[in-house]
């Protein structure tokens, strides 16, 4: 179905009236897209059956896959969920607003966000102005995913937002380019020890100064892994465009992709690089940056710079930061490619 998706670009003067017409449309039971510190997402009151409908149906997601509900203040937790544990509430108090998504005990009164009939709800307080003011003005958490098309890298502009959902939603807001780049910390509090299900910049590292004993699941690399959160089944954040990643040591990857390079050259096979640095044989080059925030920056934008131009593979460097936000960024990096080669 196609409707006609309205644009809000927001700045200092029209803040509120772009805040008013946008709450209006989740009152009403329709779909905003609006930046989070993170990446931006597609809301819609987390009450309403068929405003939750709609966003599946825009995303193309599968309908297992339950959706975060964001708030913009604890109050609302109660609304939402119950026997809150007390290490969860403290880093809330401490990590809100922020780009943590804790998972609790959903409330008997609380609608399903999925079709997966799950007992627990993933609840966040993001901190971006456009995104508290927006959940204010609603009178209603919303309920938003990552404002992508299934499967599709996370939107970190506005621009990308209308590159996968044009027609399919109500409004976007545009409030330039989001801060960090990649999604949220998941932590799962309903399990016996509180468990990391979808790693972010706010990592085991920073949590366990807080709680005494976190678990990493590491959907990767663990053998018989039961998947707690659904959407780690789904391949994720790819390109449409082959990818692959080069694993090893700096010096040695970048020998590698050059090595790579000549040999797809010789074949006629268009190749891009996401990487630290310009490659000379490669048809196109995304430089990712050198630190770990700028990476998570760049990371899905890099993507999808590439993916625009309709080359036939995309290579790309491996990250080999080891804080939080290195290790959330070689989790999507994984998930994104569809080969790994190690070297
Ligand atoms: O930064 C973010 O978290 C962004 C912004 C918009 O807030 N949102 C986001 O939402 O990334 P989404 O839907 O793309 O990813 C949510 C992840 C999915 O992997 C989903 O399976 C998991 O959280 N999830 C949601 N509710 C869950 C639950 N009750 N139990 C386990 N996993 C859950
Ligand atoms: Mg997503």
């Amino acid at each position: 179905m196609f409707k006609k998706t309205k644009i809000f670009k927001i700045n200092k003067k029209n803040f509120e009236e772009v805040i008013k017409a946008s709450a209006m449309i989740i009152k009403r039971g329709g779909t905003v897209a609006f930046p989070t510190e993170t990446v931006y997402g597609l809301g819609a009151d987390f009450s309403n059956k068929e405003a939750i409908t709609k966003i599946f149906n825009a995303k193309n997601r599968p309908l297992d896959n339950p959706l975060i509900v964001h708030i913009e203040s604890l109050k609302s937790l109660s609304l939402i969920a119950m026997e809150i544990p007390e290490d969860a509430l403290k880093i809330a108090n401490i990590f809100w607003p922020g780009p943590l998504t804790i998972i609790l005990k959903k409330n008997n009164k609380t609608i399903d966000l999925s079709a997966s009939k799950l007992k627990s709800i993933a609840i966040r307080m993001p901190k971006n102005k456009i995104a508290l003011a927006l959940i204010k003005e609603a009178g209603t958490p919303i309920a938003a995913p990552s404002a992508n098309l299934s499967g599709r890298p996370s939107p970190t502009e506005a621009k990308h937002v209308f590159f996968d959902l044009d027609g399919k939603i109500d409004a976007i807001i545009d409030g330039g380019s989001v801060d960090i780049g990649i999604e949220s910390t998941v932590i799962d509090f309903t399990s016996e020890i509180p468990t990391i299900l979808r790693p972010g910049t706010i990592g085991a590292k920073e949590l366990s100064q807080y709680i005494k004993k976190i678990n990493v699941e590491n959907s990767i690399t663990s053998k018989n892994i039961k998947i707690k959160s659904p959407g780690m089944k789904y391949t994720h954040y790819s390109p449409n465009t082959e990818m692959i990643l080069i694993e090893g040591e700096s010096d040695k990857v970048i020998n590698k992709i050059n090595f790579l390079l000549l040999e797809y050259y010789r074949k006629n096979i268009s190749v891009g690089v996401l990487g630290s640095k310009k490659y000379k044989m490669a048809k196109a080059i995304f430089i990712i940056g050198k630190t770990p925030k700028d990476i998570a920056y760049n990371l899905f934008r890099g993507m999808r710079f590439l993916d625009e131009k309709k080359l036939d593979l995309i290579i790309v460097e491996n990250i080999n930061f080891k804080n939080s936000t290195g290790i959330a960024i070689n989790n999507r990096l994984k998930k994104a490619s569809n080969r790994h080669i190690k070297v």
